[in-house]
Parts: structure tokens; C-alpha cells; sequence
């Protein structure tokens, strides 16, 4: 059984409003109930494996769902602790990895802008374990676009329900927002793990 993280609005989240965070807080909520569902139906039925086939069945659907709700939660709580925070710049260990892989950090910050405006899904900076490097990874959805052998570092929601209530279809302004509000104490965290 999968719990979810309680999430609450804090002044110092300023990429979105309210409205918009609680919403998109039940969406992410959505997303563990189903994937508690599906581990039940996994965990506790044949789930139609008597009948698994690449074209179509229940347990097909099951595996489908499986990765696409666990991912989405995955991310969405990556997004929601990467928001807000107090510190306004990458600490100097954060710079240096971000400028080792992409010149420096202004570099970066408009390669990550522009990854943003291609996804459908999310934009992630992610540590790609295979070479070793940072790589600006885009998402057209929660299980369409991950590398195998990854790890996120900063995650950004780039699915209308992130931004639209608040900013309609203004997604630079949302995008902008973001890179003011990110938490870079733990993306320092994460960058350390
Ligand atoms: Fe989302």
C-alpha cells in the first residue's frame, strides 16, 4: 500500500496559487489511489495472466497502468518538493555539476526552458547514470520518455492541469515562475545522494 505525501500550500510556493496547488494536489492523489488498485489486483487476483497477449487484456492494461500511476506519482511528489524553499540560487557544489555538463548555469537554465516548451509531460533534470553526466530529459508523459538508468534532480509538471487554472494557456509565465521557485536546498540534496 502505497501512502501519500500531505502536501499543504506554504507561503513561499509562488509558482502557483493556491487553487491551482490544491487542485493539482487531488490529481496527484488520484494517481496513488490507482496504483494502490492496480497492486491489488496485481497482488490479489489472477489479473487475466491466463491470458496475457502484447495486443489486449486485463493484464495488459494492468501492466500499462502500473508504470504510468507509479510514475505519476513519483513525480508529482518530486515536483511538489522541488517548489518553494527559501534559497533563490544553486549552491556552489550544484553550480559546478550543473556547469560541468552544460557550460554554466545560465546555459543551462535556457536549455531546461526550452525542454520545458517541447514536453507534454515534464521536463526533468536528471543525473543519467549510464555516463555520468546531467541531461535536461523531456517527458510526453508519465512513462513516455524516461531514461532507464536515471535519476531525477529537479522535476517540473508541464501537463496543462499544472498551470491553466491559474495562468490559462500564458505557459512562459508559468515556466518563468517555476525557475524563480525552485527549492535549490534539496536539489542540492538530491544532487548529493
Ligand atoms: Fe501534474
Amino acid at each position: 500500500m502505497i501512502e501519500k505525501v500531505n502536501f499543504r500550500y506554504r507561503d513561499d510556493i509562488t509558482v502557483v496559487n493556491r487553487a491551482q496547488f490544491e487542485a493539482h494536489i487531488r490529481l496527484y492523489e488520484g494517481y496513488v489511489n490507482s496504483i494502490n488498485k492496480i497492486d491489488k489486483e496485481l497482488n490479489e487476483t489472477d489479473a487475466g495472466r491466463s491470458e496475457a497477449n502484447t495486443t489486449f487484456g486485463k493484464f495488459r492494461d494492468l501492466k500499462r497502468g502500473e508504470t504510468y500511476a507509479l510514475n505519476g506519482v513519483i513525480l508529482h511528489e518530486l515536483y511538489f518538493q522541488n517548489i518553494g524553499g527559501r534559497q533563490s540560487e544553486p549552491d556552489q557544489l550544484t553550480a559546478q555539476y550543473i556547469s560541468k555538463d552544460f557550460g554554466c548555469v545560465s546555459d543551462w537554465i535556457e536549455d531546461f526552458i526550452a525542454t520545458a516548451k517541447v514536453s507534454r509531460g515534464w521536463a526533468v533534470l536528471a543525473f543519467e547514470q549510464r555516463t555520468g553526466r546531467l541531461r535536461n530529459v523531456s517527458l510526453d508523459s508519465h512513462d513516455l520518455g524516461n531514461i532507464a538508468y536515471y535519476a531525477p534532480i529537479l522535476v517540473l509538471d508541464m501537463y496543462e492541469h499544472a498551470y491553466f487554472l491559474q495562468y490559462a494557456d500564458n505557459k512562459s509565465e508559468y515556466i518563468n515562475n517555476f525557475m524563480k521557485n525552485i527549492n535549490w536546498d534539496i536539489i542540492g540534496e538530491r544532487i548529493r545522494f
